[in-house]
């Protein structure tokens, strides 16, 4: 019995260094140690012993026990810490390696522009307000002024939803909506996305934008349009730009101009930015036609008002000296980083 003993001592000590992991640590101590284990086994059959031989055996028994026990417990401890070490290496993150930083992103010259606009006409006590982009064709040409037969219909290539609902072609239904909605002195700026069947090309885009201009009060005249607009033009450009008011023709104004803005490119003397002009257009204005007023309910007697549509894109690229206008859409980050 003492032979059979020590061998299972010899037996686990061998098993136990050679255990590859917790598993198979645990199998030994059900093998050894287990109620059905094999020292188990053998202290089941101490009772066939002698008195003398009993205390001996008992002793020696457990004896190995406790060595097995304590050499179970060292190597779980071991199996456990080599896991732990490996867990580690495996998950180490060197937080001394140099990031990938993300490219931040800009903000888009239209809005820049279109952000400077808001601020200069806010400073001069304008409201900025909105109008839907689908639009009536009461709004966008009837209550303007252009009847169901009127010619410049056909100037604005409309795109109609349907006989009656369309993409505004401009942003002066806005002047409408704000003149049904509040009564004088009005001063607000309407800027926003007009939509126009045009054909891509390096000076059209069927979206664009366009910001609106209303002021209405008693004693309105064209010195206050040219006052606003001059203002407007040398705070965005600097002192030194000189704009030109034309006569023009616009259904819902009159007397009607457009604003040229003389060519920061070549001073006049006309390039390839201005097309040889000297002259950029960057809006219509005029007089708030008597009409007009009337249909929203003001009286024209009493009141009179300046109107104005500037181009925002046209703005933009003779701000940049961008000349094409695709660029402003397209998204090539190496353009848009520049700004
Ligand atoms: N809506 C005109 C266009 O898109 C621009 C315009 C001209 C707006 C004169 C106005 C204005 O408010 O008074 O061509």
């Amino acid at each position: 019995m003492k032979a059979a003993l020590e061998a299972i001592r010899a037996a686990a000590h061998q098993q136990l260094q050679q255990a590859k992991d917790l598993r198979e640590l645990d199998d030994l101590r059900v093998r050894f140690l287990g109620k059905k284990g094999e020292l188990t086994a053998i202290l089941k059959r101490m009772g066939s012993l002698s008195a003398e031989e009993r205390p001996v055996i008992g002793q020696l028994a457990n004896q190995i026990r406790e060595s097995v026990e304590g050499e179970l417990a060292a190597r779980t401890q071991a199996l456990k810490a080599a896991l732990q070490a490996e867990r580690l290496r495996a998950e180490a993150i060197d937080v001394t390696m140099p990031g990938t930083a993300p490219a931040p992103g800009r903000q888009h010259p239209l809005s820049i522009v279109l952000d400077e606009m808001k601020e200069i006409f806010l400073g001069m006590g304008f409201d900025v307000v909105q109008g839907p982009e689908v639009e009536t064709d009461y709004y966008n040409f009837e209550a303007l002024n252009l009847p169901k037969d009127h010619p410049a219909r056909d100037t604005q290539d409309t795109f109609y939803i349907s006989e009656n609902i369309l993409l505004r072609t401009q942003t002066s239904p806005v002047q409408i909506r704000t003149m049904e909605e509040r009564k004088p002195p009005i001063r607000i700026i309407a800027p926003g996305r007009v939509y126009r069947s045009d054909a891509v090309d390096a000076t059209h885009s069927p979206i664009f934008h366009q910001i609106e201009g209303l002021v209405v009060d008693r004693g309105i005249t064209m010195a206050d349009l040219k006052g606003c607009l001059e203002t407007i033009v040398k705070r965005l450009y600097g002192e030194k730009a000189v704009v030109r008011f034309r006569p023009h023709h616009f259904p819902f104004t009159e007397p009607s101009a457009e604003v040229d803005l003389q060519c920061f490119a070549c001073h006049g003397q006309g390039c390839r930015i201005c097309k040889g002009e000297g002259w950029i257009e960057i809006l219509g204005c005029g007089m708030v036609h008597p009409k007009v007023l009337s249909i929203c309910g003001i009286d024209p007697e009493e009141y009179s008002g300046f109107a104005f549509g500037i181009g925002l894109e046209r703005l933009v690229m003779g701000r940049y000296g961008i000349d094409d206008m695709r660029l402003l859409y397209e998204n090539d980050v190496r353009f848009l980083a520049q700004f």
